[in-house]
C-alpha cells in the first residue's frame, strides 16, 4: 500500500517530534537570541486535543516513535494532560528537556511509561553553566540529573553543545563523567540558528572531539560502540565505564542519508527537517476540519536530501549563512 511517509529517497518517517511550547525557563545562548523572540499569540498553538489529533494521524500513518520538546516542555501547564493522552497511543515516549523542574514530573513520566529522557547541560561547572544559560539553575538541574540517573526506570542521555572557547575545555570533563554514573554524554556540534551568533570558528568538530578525548585517555581505551538505528550520534565508550558518550555532527559528518524525523511545531506547523524552510500548516487544516493527509504528503515529498538543501559542508559553514528557518527554541531540536 502507499505509505505516505515515505519521502524520494526512500526514507521512512516514523519518528515525530513535537515541540509543545515557544517558551523557555533558560536562555541558552545557542538557542535564543537574549531578548527573546517573538511569541506566537496563544489561539495560534495547538491546544490538547489538537496535539492529540494530529498525533494519533501520524500513528495511523505508521510513526511509531515520538518525542516532546520545546521550548523547554515542562513549562506547558497542561504538559501533564498531554503526556497522559499521547499514553495512550501505541508509540515509545520520550522527552527532551533542560531538567530544571523534572523531579517533580518522575511520577507523571512512570506512569505514561516515559523512559528516555534527554537532558541539557553544558558544562558541569556551575559559573560556566549559569553564563551559557543566563539562568542560575545548576545546581537543580545537576541534581535532577543525578535523581533521574540512578533510578533504573529512566534511560538519561546529556546533549553537550559544544563552543569553541566556551565549554570545549570539558569534554574530558565530561567523558570522566561517565566512568562513574550510567548515563550517555552526547556532545554535539554547534549549529547555525536565527539569531544564535552562530560562528564558524566556534565550532567543535567530531574529530577535534575524537581527538581530544584520545590525547588524554589513551586510542586503546577509547572504543567506538554500535549506533542505534537511525541514529543521531555517534557512540562511543571509555573502557570500563558505566556509562558511553556521542558525538551528534550534523555539520562535519551529517547522518540525512537515515533520517526518519519530521517535526510538528507549538503552532501546527510540519517541517520536514531541522533546516527546513518550508512548513506545512496542519493546525489550521484541522480547525477547519479538513483531511491533513494531503499537506503531510506535500511536506515529505518536499524533503530535501540533506540539511534542508545545503548539501555541502562549504554551503553549510559559512559565517555570512543565512538561514530562512526559525531560532532553534521554535523548533525543538
Ligand atoms: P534520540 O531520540 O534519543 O535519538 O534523541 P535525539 O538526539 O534525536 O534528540 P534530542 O532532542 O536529544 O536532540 C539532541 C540534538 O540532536 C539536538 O541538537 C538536536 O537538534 C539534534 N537532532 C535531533 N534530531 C535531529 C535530526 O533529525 N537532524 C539533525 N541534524 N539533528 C537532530
Ligand atoms: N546547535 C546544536 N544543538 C542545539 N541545541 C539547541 N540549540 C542548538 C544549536 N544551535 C540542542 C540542545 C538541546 C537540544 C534539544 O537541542 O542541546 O538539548
Ligand atoms: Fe534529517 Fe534534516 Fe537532520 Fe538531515 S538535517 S538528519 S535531513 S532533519
Amino acid at each position: 500500500t502507499d505509505n505516505i511517509l515515505i519521502d524520494n529517497f526512500n526514507r521512512e518517517h516514523t519518528y515525530l517530534r513535537i515541540s509543545i511550547t515557544e517558551k523557555c525557563n533558560l536562555r541558552c545562548t545557542y538557542c535564543m537570541p537574549a531578548e527573546g523572540i517573538p511569541l506566537s499569540p496563544k489561539s495560534h498553538i495547538m491546544n490538547y486535543d489538537e496535539v492529540f489529533e494530529i498525533a494519533k494521524k501520524f500513528v495511523d500513518l505508521g510513526v511509531t516513535k515520538i518525542r516532546i520538546t520545546g521550548g523547554e516542555p515542562l513549562v506547558r501547564k497542561d504538559v501533564a494532560i498531554i503526556l497522559r493522552k499521547l499514553a495512550t497511543l501505541p508509540v515509545e515516549l520520550s522527552i527532551t528537556t533542560n531538567g530544571a523542574i523534572i523531579d517533580k514530573f518522575m511520577d507523571v513520566f512512570k506512569e505514561c511509561n516515559i523512559q528516555k529522557i534527554n537532558i541539557s547541560i553544558d558544562s558541569l561547572n556551575e559559573t560556566k553553566f549559569n553564563q551559557i544559560t543566563r539562568r542560575k539553575d545548576f545546581e537543580r538541574v545537576y541534581k535532577n540529573i543525578m535523581l533521574f540517573t540512578n533510578d533504573d526506570f529512566f534511560k538519561v542521555k546529556l546533549n553537550c553543545v559544544l563552543m569553541k572557547d566556551v565549554n570545549d575545555d570539558e569534554i574530558n570533563d565530561f567523558i570522566e563523567f561517565t566512568k562513574h554514573h550510567k548515563l550517555n554524554v552526547r556532545f554535539i556540534e554547534f549549529m547555525p540558528f536565527n539569531g544564535n551568533e552562530w560562528k564558524l570558528d566556534q565550532l567543535v568538530s567530531l574529530a577535534t572531539i575524537v581527538e581530544t578525548a584520545q590525547n588524554h585517555f589513551g586510542t586503546s581505551d577509547i572504543v567506538r560502540i554500535n549506533d542505534a538505528p537511525n541514529d543521531t550520534s555517534k557512540n562511543y565508550q571509555l573502557k570500563n565505564a558505566k556509562g558511553s558518550f556521542a558525538i551528534i555532527s550534523t555539520v562535519t559528518n551529517p547522518f540525512c542519508d537515515s533520517c526518519n524525523r519530521i517535526r510538528l511545531t507549538a503552532n501546527g506547523k510540519l517541517k520536514n527537517c531541522l533546516f527546513s524552510g518550508g512548513e506545512e500548516d496542519l493546525l489550521t487544516a484541522i480547525r477547519a476540519g479538513e483531511n491533513i493527509e494531503k499537506p503531510i504528503k506535500i511536506a515529505i515529498q518536499s524533503k530535501k536530501k540533506m540539511r534542508g538543501g545545503m548539501d555541502s559542508q562549504k554551503q553549510f559553514t559559512t559565517d555570512e549563512l543565512r538561514l530562512d528557518n526559525r531560532s532553534m527554541i521554535a523548533i525543538g531540536g
